[in-house]
């Protein structure tokens, strides 16, 4: 496979939360819509990963799923454009993960920022297991496997990219060597004279063996300063740090678009755990309901202030939802105490639930005949395996366990 396939490539995962709030339609779905069309795209729900934070808590992943399945299909994901599947029903996922596990330094997954930090932020879940602790390498295999170049997330997610990347690049750089490739690059080190020799192999062995990324950086400055190395020694030499020889796993880049940031009716972040989302579908009342109630500007307290709209939750609302028209009316009236905060809120609510119109209507046949749900999860896990195959036969190959 080329790298020019691999661009035209995208996959994206998301974890059975249950039914998604406008927050995760903004955020991401939405945009996955737009990208069916545009890339070859493979998206599950990430069910496994889901069991690396709850392993304790897992009688509702199956439930979680089908809402979450049955969001994205509302939201206009539709399975003749995309793949659309369930992690754990492409037992790959687990095989890949485990020959990768190999390769991985221990040092990698520790350094990833979202291991301390969740440690930290989910006090009352126990999350020193081997498997909490593998949760991005498994996010990398889901992505190797379908040499998906283009992976759209947020930011959040981006060291998990990165990291996909360092693992692909470990193992091209183990398995897809040429022949012979090893005994040029160790005659080339020897041509480095005694000192630098020792210095190249003692950073080498660093980032090789702990992940090290100041041992790299020092072993291809000492590289660039070599006088009597040739071109193709000194480039041999560069390969033989992070790999150069065939590549088997593609690296794949995060795939960073224009998305739009809904806050909570508190103003803080949208969560379902926090009790601040709006649905993606739900009842006109309630949708009014939540929404007349939504936290403004604290400094308006009375009709008679004049507000900010910077600093309005409700504002940032009509960022995603109104037309230029509307924003101006809405900060103008804001800033001179022209309307009040219930008139401001208005518009929202109309464009929220006409919004949720489509959702509603799209969702109603799935969610009258959940077979139909089923059956694109089948088809779409079917699909996923027969590409998930193609990489694993590879990938063994290269290992040296196809037993052919
Ligand atoms: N970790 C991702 C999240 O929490 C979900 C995920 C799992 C994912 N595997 C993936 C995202 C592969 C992109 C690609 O949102
Ligand atoms: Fe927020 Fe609108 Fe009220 Fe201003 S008028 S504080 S923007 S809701």
């Amino acid at each position: 496979m080329s790298s020019n396939d691999a661009e035209r490539r995208l996959v994206s995962g998301m974890r059975p939360t249950g039914r998604l709030h406008i927050g995760h339609y903004h955020g991401a779905l939405k945009n996955w819509v737009k990208l069916q069309h545009e890339f070859q795209c493979w998206f599950f729900v990430a069910d496994l990963h889901a069991l690396t934070t709850h392993y304790d808590d897992s009688a509702d992943i199956e439930q979680h799923t089908f809402d979450t399945v049955v969001d994205w299909l509302a939201a206009g994901l539709s399975p003749s454009a995309a793949t659309i599947f369930v992690q754990s029903k492409v037992p790959e996922h687990c095989e890949l993960h485990l020959i990768l596990s190999m390769v991985t330094p221990l040092g990698w997954l520790e350094r990833v920022p979202s291991y301390k930090d969740q440690q930290t932020r989910l006090k009352n879940r126990d999350l020193s297991t081997y498997g909490f602790l593998g949760y991005p390498l498994l996010q990398a295999a889901d992505i190797l496997m379908y040499r998906g170049g283009n992976v759209p997330v947020g930011e959040d997610q981006v060291a998990h990219v990165e990291l996909t990347r360092e693992i692909a690049r470990r193992f091209n750089h183990i398995y897809g060597r040429e022949p012979q490739f090893e005994e040029l690059a160790e005659r080339a080190i020897d041509k480095m004279g005694k000192k630098a020799a020792r210095l190249y192999r003692t950073a080498r062995k660093e980032y090789l063996e702990q992940g090290d990324m100041d041992s790299l950086e020092r072993a291809k400055a000492l590289l660039g300063e070599q006088q009597n190395l040739s071109i193709g020694d000194r480039e041999r030499l560069f390969g033989y740090l992070e790999g150069g020889g065939r590549i088997i796993l593609p690296e794949a880049k995060a795939l960073l678009t224009e998305t739009s940031k809904v806050p909570g009716l508190d103003g803080e972040k949208m969560s379902k755990s926090y009790g601040n989302a709006i649905g993606m579908r739900e009842e006109p009342s309630v949708v009014e309901k939540k929404i007349k109630t939504m936290m403004t500007d604290p400094a308006r307290v009375r009709r008679n202030d004049p507000g900010d709209p910077d600093k309005c939750p409700v504002f940032a609302l009509h960022q995603v939802y109104s037309d230029e028209e509307t924003k101006t009316w809405a900060a103008n009236g804001c800033r001179t105490a022209g309307i009040g905060c219930i008139d401001c809120k208005g518009p929202v609510i109309d464009a929220v639930c006409a919004e949720q119109a489509t959702f509603i209507d799209r969702a109603k046949q799935f969610e009258e005949n959940p077979d139909l749900v089923r059956s694109i999860l089948i088809e779409g896990s079917e699909a996923a395996r027969d590409e998930a195959k193609l990489t694993l036969d590879d990938v063994k190959a290269a290992v040296g366990i196809s037993y052919r």
